[in-house]
């Protein structure tokens, strides 16, 4: 395409819920946006912060609920920008952390509009924190590994190596993993990891309504699903989770 961009593309990691974990580089790119793409997991009530007349699209996807799509929400960020608009890209956590950031910074840069991003605090890391659960901690755990459950360990489509997850001896962090958290437990146990290994479940947390269920890769399935447990929510999967800094 030829046409020059006038505007831009910024993309905002909201964190994983409370507005105070929104960074100060998020805060002044909402209040400076003309227009504003918006996630359901972002941190909605920074939205209150953009100046009067700020357009304001929500862009949500509700797993499976109504969703605009990846493609359309593209063309919405290009097309926005190049009639001049600082458009930011409202998400929750980190852009780039199973957030799809990249994919709409390729998008954009293909389309040749101008990107940046400000990162955010991923539920990731934050959410355990906040569960009283450190990633890591001196003669417990060296790593973490963030991976997406998604899909489980005995799924053709699945890119993680669950047998090096099983025996690394590491942290284990499973984002999207609530429906899969049987199947996901069992095949790690299956391929290595001892099931009295400690395990907790951190739901809705830096948000209303935040729930921690914790127990070992062996009971936590039942215990979540009888806690009623539903997105979103991580699984923290390594010794650590059994430190219990929070009398959990
Ligand atoms: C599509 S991923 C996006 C992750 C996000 N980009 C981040 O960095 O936190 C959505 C998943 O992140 C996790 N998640 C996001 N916010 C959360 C929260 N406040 N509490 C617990 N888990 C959360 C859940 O596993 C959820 O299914």
């Amino acid at each position: 395409m030829s046409e020059a961009a006038t505007g831009r593309v910024i993309l905002v990691g909201g964190g994983p819920g409370d507005p105070d974990l929104l960074t100060i580089g998020g805060l002044k790119a909402l209040r400076r946006a003309d227009v504003v793409l918006y996630d359901h997991l972002a941190p909605l009530a920074c939205l209150d912060e953009v100046r009067p007349g700020t357009v304001l699209i929500d862009v949500g996807k509700i797993p499976r609920g109504p969703q605009t799509t990846q493609e359309d929400i593209n063309a919405l960020l290009v097309e926005h920008a190049r009639a001049g608009a600082t458009v930011v890209r409202f998400k929750g956590g980190d852009a780039f952390v199973f957030g799809r950031g990249s994919e709409e910074w390729q998008a954009c840069a293909t389309a040749g509009v101008p990107v940046e991003v400000i990162p955010g605090v991923s539920s990731a890391i934050a959410g355990p924190e906040l569960a009283g659960i450190p990633l890591t901690h001196r003669g417990l755990s060296q790593s973490f590994t963030v991976v997406s459950g998604h899909v489980g360990p005995d799924h053709p489509g699945s890119l993680v190596d669950w047998t090096a997850l099983a025996t690394s001896g590491g942290t284990i962090v499973i984002l999207m993993g609530v429906a899969n958290l049987a199947e996901i437990c069992a095949g790690l146990i299956a391929r290595g990891l001892p099931e009295d290994t400690p395990a907790a479940i951190v739901a809705r947390a830096a948000m209303p309504g935040s729930q921690v269920i914790t127990g070992t890769a062996g009971t936590l399935p039942a215990l979540a699903a009888e806690a009623g447990v539903e997105p979103p929510a991580l699984t923290v999967i390594g010794a650590v989770a059994g430190l219990g800094l929070l009398g959990h």
